[in-house]
Order: structure tokens, then sequence, then C-alpha cells
């Protein structure tokens, strides 16, 4: 496999950030055209929005620190398995399911890990759907297959997951008891929602099959 790291002439920061920004381009517009086709033949869109962000040199270093690792390029590229992200934000959660699906069978991906946190909720409540993926990336003499983190979640999971980033924040990851369980209660609230939404949203469009 051809992925960067296995010394393949990537050497500098500046280097490795033209690959992971083309690898995220590379798919953002792979999850666009689906969900054009989407609207084209089931009328609607899956997709909410679309977030893409290269993690920052200084929290790529400190992840290797706390890895225990030196901060060499290959130790980036090798580890660090989140430097390019993207973040799709659906409307139901068999909408996240569809999209992972498509995205796994393109003959071009290659799918390094799955956390499906949907099924298995984190002990937070924090639900998602993680893909560990790599996209071809092509380099006027050679193809890179480069690493990008694709995080699949509802709008109602989004909401939950910055309130909950936020106060982990201002807490410096120590949230007093209470509040953790208000969280969770939240996750449940959350959940029950995307239930309830998914249910009414089969419900229109059955209704809106059967002729009059
Ligand atoms: P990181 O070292 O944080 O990247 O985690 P990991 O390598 O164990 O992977 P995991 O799939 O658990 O998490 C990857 C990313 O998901 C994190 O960087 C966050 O963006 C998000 N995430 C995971 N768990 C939580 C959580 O409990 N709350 C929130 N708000 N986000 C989370
Ligand atoms: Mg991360």
């Amino acid at each position: 496999m051809d992925l960067i790291g296995s010394n393949d002439g990537i050497e500098t920061w500046q280097e490795v950030s033209l690959l992971y920004n083309a690898a995220l381009r590379q798919m953002q517009t792979k999850v666009e055209i689906l969900n054009e086709e989407f609207q084209h033949t089931h009328q609607y869109n899956p997709i909410e929005h679309i977030k893409t962000r290269i993690k920052t040199p200084e929290s790529i270093v400190k992840k290797l620190k706390r890895h225990g690792y030196d901060s060499t390029i290959e130790n980036m590229v090798n580890y660090v398995n989140d430097i390019a992200g993207i973040r799709i934000i659906c409307s139901f959660t068999s909408d996240i399911y569809r999209i992972a699906e498509m995205i796994k069978h393109q003959q071009d991906i290659q799918v390094i890990q799955v956390k499906d946190y949907i099924t298995f909720p984190k002990v937070s409540g924090y639900k998602s759907y993680h893909m560990i993926i790599t996209v071809p990336v092509y380099l006027s003499d050679r193809k890179v297959d480069t690493k990008v983190e694709m995080q699949i979640r509802t709008v109602a999971m989004d909401f939950w997951a910055s309130l909950e980033h936020k106060i982990n924040y201002k807490f410096e990851g120590d949230v007093p008891e209470r509040i953790c369980q208000e969280l969770v209660d939240c996750a449940k609230m959350v959940s029950d929602l995307d239930d309830k939404m998914l249910e009414l949203n089969d419900e229109i469009m059955e209704l809106s099959r059967k002729p009059e």
C-alpha cells in the first residue's frame, strides 16, 4: 500500500499539509456528489452540511507526545490518523449508514478503521460514526493514499457533541459529576429525538408515495 510515510519523499510540513488538504478536497467532492445524486433520485438531501479541518501542527505534536512518539514527519503520518478530518452532518440516523456504505464501496477508498459509536455509544453519551479511510491523491509522478478521519452524525448528535466539547474544554476535562450526569441524560433525549424524527419522516415518505 502506497501510504504516505512509507518512505516516499514526504519530508516537510508543507508537503504533508498539501497532501492532506488535497485528500480533504477529494472527500468533500465525493460526499457532495453523493448528496446531489441522492437529491436527484430520492428528492431529498441526506446531508445538512460538511465541515473539514486540518489539525494544527501544535495539536499534532501534542498528540504524538501524549502517545510517546518523537515529533517527526514520519511519526505524524504513521500515528496520527486525524490530521485531515471531515465531519458530515445528516438529518437522520439512517442517512449516516447509507453514506458510510456508499463511501466504503468506492473503489479507490480503503477503509482502515470503523468505530460505530451509534450502536455502541461512549460512556459520556457520545454518538457518531467514525471511519479512517484513505483516498488517493495524484501528484506529478506518483499516487499517495492519504488518511482522512470521517465523522458522520445527525444534527442532534452534533449539537450534543459541540456542547459537551465546550464543557470539557472549560473544565479542562475535569467536569463535575452532576454535569456529566446531565450530559448523559441529554444524550438520551437526543437519541430519542433522532428516533422520533426518523419515525415521522418515514411516515411522511410513506404517505407521499401513496396516490390520493
Ligand atoms: P482522539 O485521540 O481524541 O482522536 O481519539 P481516538 O483516536 O481514540 O478516536 P475516537 O474515534 O474515539 O475519537 C476521535 C474524535 O471523535 C475526537 O477527536 C473527537 O473529535 C470525537 N470524540 C470522540 N469521543 C468524544 C466525546 O466523548 N465527546 C465529543 N464531544 N467528541 C468526541
Ligand atoms: Mg481527534
